[in-house]
């Protein structure tokens, strides 16, 4: 690897979706950065994560050329499927918006994001580690780290804390201005990815009285699929064999004819919650992505918000330099939790309406589940609305 400079405009920490992207973005519009990322590519590459790109964030990518693999391997999703007492409703997006999503694994995008960045010739640091923040509120932050034993420094005009759910940069804006808003669900989505062709060329979102289950795919023999489970279990409580019986279960019986079962090739446990660190700002740090915030995955929003995160603090950022007016970044931090609430109010929306919750027999709210489901089959005004959400709000 080149020499990593010893002065930048920006130091990006975390090298995932949103790092990379802002260093693109950045870099196009001339704003030097460098990103430091804790893990090697190769891991980074290998997380199997979100599937589910929205329309805007779509066109962002697009319009920032890195859009080509996306447009030809990625599958065009005009629609998805609500399940529920053993029908299916089919929500027309193209119909309702006008819009439509692209399914896309997270693994695709960053190894073009990684690409990009490599071509564009931008320092990416990988196995960087002890990262840590300098003089954050003063005029000359610095950034120190360590890689292959040696110690670095580099000094710069603002920090982008890009590190994820676990994020270290977070801590650095003080208790006394930080709040945060949390919502924990009881229970949590067993993943498993197979070789085998997906059982719909939709996506399937089930509510089922035993739980909540979701088909969807990466390619013509690669499924990914869903179920909810309880808030304790690990990828051991979930041998293949239980599994495929469990989604089975909770699909509509002529989806469940069809689905063609093989040896799961991945698997995980991800828990379900809702968490916002706010502001998005202090001093010359700025938060973006899952370092600031996460949803649960029933709306298929994480990834999509950390695009939008970053497109408004490359805007903002790159107005900066390009004017010395510092508007942009004063309003980073509202605007793009404007965004992110409606994001994490849709999500809550979706795990609310579409889970099992421990305790819910006949009782009142799952009476209210009911009828919401029943709203939306027949109301095409609330199929209107989760279409809009769905396939993202505007940027
Ligand atoms: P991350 O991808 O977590 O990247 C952060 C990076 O920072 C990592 O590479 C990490 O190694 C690095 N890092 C951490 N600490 C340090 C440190 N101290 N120093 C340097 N680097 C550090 N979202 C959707 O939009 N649609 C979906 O369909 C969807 N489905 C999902 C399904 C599952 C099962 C899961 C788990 C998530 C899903 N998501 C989905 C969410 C999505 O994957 C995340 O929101 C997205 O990865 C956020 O990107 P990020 O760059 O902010 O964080
Ligand atoms: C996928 C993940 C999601 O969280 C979701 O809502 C839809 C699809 C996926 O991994 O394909």
């Amino acid at each position: 690897m080149s020499e990593i400079a010893k002065k930048t405009q920006v130091v990006i920490v975390g090298g995932g979706p949103a790092g990379s992207l802002l260093a693109l973005l950045l870099h196009q519009q001339d704003v030097e950065s460098v990103i430091l990322e804790l893990r090697s590519r190769d891991h980074v590459l290998e997380r199997v994560r979100a599937g589910v790109i929205e329309y805007g964030s779509g066109a962002t990518l697009r319009e920032a050329g890195l859009a080509a693999r996306m447009d030809r391997e990625g599958f065009v999703h005009e629609g998805v499927n609500l399940a529920f007492s053993d029908r299916l409703l089919h929500i027309d997006f193209e119909r309702l918006t006008g819009k439509h999503v692209i399914v896309y694994g997270q693994t695709q995008l960053q190894r073009d994001l990684y690409d990009a960045i490599d071509r564009a010739g931008i320092t990416l640091v990988d196995e960087a580690e002890g990262v840590d923040l300098h003089d954050v509120d003063g005029g000359s932050p610095r950034v120190t780290f360590s890689q292959d034993g040696a110690e670095r420094e580099i000094t710069c005009d603002y920090i982008a804390g890009c590190d994820g759910v676990h994020s270290t940069t977070r801590d650095h804006i003080p208790d006394s201005i930080r709040q945060t808003f949390e919502r924990l669900y009881p229970f949590v989505w067993v993943g498993l990815l197979s070789e085998t062709p997906p059982v719909s060329d939709e996506l399937i979102y089930a509510n089922h009285p035993d739980g909540f289950a979701l088909c969807s795919m990466r390619n013509e023999n690669l499924s990914r699929y869903y179920v909810q489970g309880s808030a304790e279990d690990t990828t051991d409580d979930w041998p293949d064999d239980r599994f495929w019986e469990t989604l089975k279960a909770r699909l509509p019986r002529a989806v469940s004819d069809r689905l063609v079962t093989g040896p799961s090739v991945e698997k995980l446990v991800t828990p379900l919650r809702s968490w916002v660190s706010e502001p998005l700002r202090h001093g010359r740090l700025f938060l973006a992505g899952d370092a600031a915030h996460i949803v649960p995955p029933t709306g298929a929003k994480g990834l999509n918000l950390a695009i939008s995160d970053v497109v408004y603090l490359a805007e903002a950022l790159a107005g900066f330099y390009a004017t010395g007016d510092e508007t942009g970044l004063e309003e980073y931090s509202d605007r793009a939790l404007a965004r992110v609430w409606k994001a994490v109010r849709f999500s809550w929306w979706m795990t609310s309406t579409m889970h099992r919750f421990p305790g819910m027999s006949n009782d009142f709210d799952r009476r209210l589940q009911k009828t919401e489901l029943e709203y939306l089959f027949s109301s095409e005004n609330g199929q209107r609305s989760m279409a809009e959400n769905y396939v993202g709000l505007p940027l």
